[in-house]
């Protein structure tokens, strides 16, 4: 496999990974070297000296910075929530929504996107599921919208089958349309390259804790801060243009800022901001364009020796339509999970099957063992699915 950054140098920064064989990324990542640090530095200060709040405010502006840039906007576009629930949550409160309005969704699409708007349904939001197919663009939702259409909400890498939606021609078919765009990145983030304004995104939501390689706790938010109109439900000193001096609330000061900063609420998760800022540098240094070839030609590899194995993949298998991290094969979770478990092989159960996902530090041995563990156990259930797969061509 051609090597497109020092894996061998990246991998030993992922202990872990030497202790199992690690294949759930996507569940969430094992802790790096670079982002044990920046906890550690964060850790050092506040036991040594309390706590120096101005320099870790100043550190929480750069990793803003930083988030931006990786996703291609502005800083003040960026806001700092606590994970993507949250994330989605108060993108679907700041939509200007009433009864009658509808917001299309893709039915079976993460349940912490879907339930942010099903909760809409109180103010008299209709949601409504276009189907879930493999491939998932702008003509999938286009005969969906009427003229009480408001906006589209979506995953841009499923986590369940790893799809990688056309969320560019989504965005597109939603500016025609007038509609919002609001995009949940959490499984891409840190592999797929995000480009937020050729997405045409009203918001992106998302947690930290997979491709971006931090602990639980963080998430972010991208606002497009064209949209002046959309406001957050929630309101704190934090969220104010001018947060009074003398720390007494007043009805006539509760202006707004032009920044995304209005949907932030009180303190921040100041070590996994942190931890980001190591993160985001460490991504950088290898190239997340690097990463993204890395995760796909591993998934090449993954999908071939499946092949010559008759087992199945859920999800598409062409790059065009796959994520590149995200894979899962087609054997039963509850037959198969504890017996990877007890191989040393961490992987997650999903609704079709097994999912294997792929991080930085994965090599071609990691699935090697995977696949001699499949190999191993030539069980009925493995040759039953091959035959019914092989039918069905
Ligand atoms: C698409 C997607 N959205 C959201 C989440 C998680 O939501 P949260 O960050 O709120 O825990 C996941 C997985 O954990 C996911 O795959």
């Amino acid at each position: 496999m051609i090597q497109h950054y020092d894996v061998a140098a990246v991998r030993k920064a992922f202990p872990a990974v030497d202790q199992i064989v690690y294949l759930d990324s996507g569940f969430q990542t094992p802790l790096s070297r670079p982002v044990k640090e920046a906890y550690e530095r964060f850790l050092r200060e506040g036991f040594e000296t309390a706590g120096p709040k101005q320099i870790w405010l100043k550190r929480l502006e750069e990793t803003r910075a930083k988030v931006a840039t990786f996703l291609g906007v502005k800083s003040h576009e960026i806001a700092f929530t606590k994970n993507t629930s949250e994330s989605m949550n108060i993108a679907a409160n700041a939509l200007p929504l009433g009864a009658g309005d509808k917001v299309l969704m893709i039915y079976g699409d993460h349940p912490n996107n879907a339930y942010a708007f099903l909760n809409l349904q109180k103010k008299g939001v209709e949601i409504v599921f276009i189907p879930m197919t493999d491939v998932v663009d702008a003509e999938s939702f286009r005969s969906h919208i009427d003229d009480r259409t408001r906006a589209i909400s979506m995953s841009h890498v499923t986590f369940h089958a790893g799809h990688r939606f056309d969320v560019e021609s989504v965005g597109e078919l939603c500016a025609q349309h007038s509609l919002y765009f609001v995009v949940d990145a959490m499984q891409g983030i840190g592999v797929v390259p995000i480009d937020a304004k050729a997405m045409k995104a009203t918001f992106i939501g998302s947690g930290t804790h997979k491709g971006l390689l931090v602990p639980q706790g963080l998430g972010l938010l991208y606002w497009d801060a064209a949209r002046v109109e959309l406001e957050p439900a929630y309101l704190a000193a934090a969220s104010l243009a001018e947060p009074p001096q003398d720390f007494i609330a007043r009805p006539d000061d509760m202006a707004l800022p032009a920044t995304a900063c209005r949907f932030e609420l009180g303190n921040f998760n100041l070590p996994a901001v942190q931890g980001l800022g190591a993160a985001i540098d460490f991504i950088n240094a290898i190239g997340i364009e690097n990463v993204q070839r890395h995760c796909f030609d591993l998934g090449d590899y993954l999908i071939e020796r499946l092949d010559q194995l008759y087992v199945g993949l859920v999800g598409p298998r062409d790059r065009q339509h796959r994520a590149p991290h995200i894979y899962v094969i087609a054997l039963p979770a509850a037959d198969w999970l504890d017996y990877f478990t007890q191989n040393g092989i961490r992987v997650s159960p999903e609704r079709d099957g097994i999912r294997v996902s792929f991080g930085m530090f994965n090599t071609t041995a990691d699935i090697d063992r995977l696949i001699e563990a499949i190999r191993a156990r030539n069980v009925p259930s493995v040759q039953t699915r091959t035959a019914v797969l092989s039918k069905l061509g």
